[in-house]
């Protein structure tokens, strides 16, 4: 794939929550093509993390696309507020709850672009029902909750298995890695397949000033 098919997503979980909309200005004039939002309910994950209000606060800051990852159960009450608050691509996981072709229409009757996500314990074909209908697929790299985990190599296979399925339908769908990925995993989850690469330990972990360099080097 083309370097400049691939796109960085910078998870500002790992930014400074101090100081969340220089954060965002800052990956943002780094060359991030999307800001990924982690949501995190302490009941879906084991952690908390932030709500549709923080990221209203956000949108200000940047007119970059907002891929609004939501690691909670239930998902379906929370979607309109979401996508109120400026959403743009909308994430739910397939381990959430049954209804996901449910959830799926109600992301899109938002007006948002729908995705639905994958734990690494999850297997490729549990999105297969449901291509025609996504305009994402993120194949989680950690177990979701936390930032800063070790890459799990195991789901490489996943990922190519995912791309194997986008190609099949012909239809123009991300294929988002999340968790771990840095210059090394970044080399190998493209190699399998994937053109939207999240990463927040890897660009928010050293300073501002290497923002640039750090999604650079992501993209290979
Ligand atoms: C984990 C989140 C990730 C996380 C990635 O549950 O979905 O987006 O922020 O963080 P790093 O890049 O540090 O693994
Ligand atoms: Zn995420």
């Amino acid at each position: 794939m083309n370097k400049r098919q691939i796109k960085v997503s910078p998870s500002i979980l790992a930014a400074r929550f101090d100081r969340l909309g220089e954060e965002v200005r800052a990956v943002d004039a780094a060359g991030a093509d999307y800001i990924h939002l982690d949501v995190m309910d302490g009941h879906f994950v084991p952690n908390i993390s932030f709500g549709p209000s923080v990221i209203k606060s956000l949108r200000s800051c940047s007119d970059k696309i907002f891929d609004v990852h939501l690691m909670i159960a239930p998902v379906d009450p929370f979607i309109g507020a979401f996508a109120d608050a400026g959403a743009n691509i909308i994430t739910a996981h397939v381990e959430a709850g049954p209804h996901t072709h449910r959830t799926i229409q109600a992301i899109k009757h938002a007006g948002c672009k729908a995705g639905l996500a994958l734990n690494p314990g999850t297997p490729a074909e549990a999105i297969e029902p449901l291509i025609d209908d996504l305009d994402l697929v993120l194949v989680m790299t950690v177990n979701p909750g936390f930032g800063g985990q070790s890459f799990i190599e195991s789901v490489l296979r996943k990922v190519t298995r995912v791309r194997e399925m986008i190609d099949r339908s012909g239809r123009d769908i991300d294929l988002e890695v999340d968790g771990g990925i840095n210059p090394s995993t970044a080399a190998r989850c493209v190699a399998a397949g994937a053109n939207v690469l999240v990463a927040g330990t890897a660009i928010f972990g050293g300073d501002p000033s290497h923002y640039a360099a750090e999604i650079d080097a992501l993209r290979g």
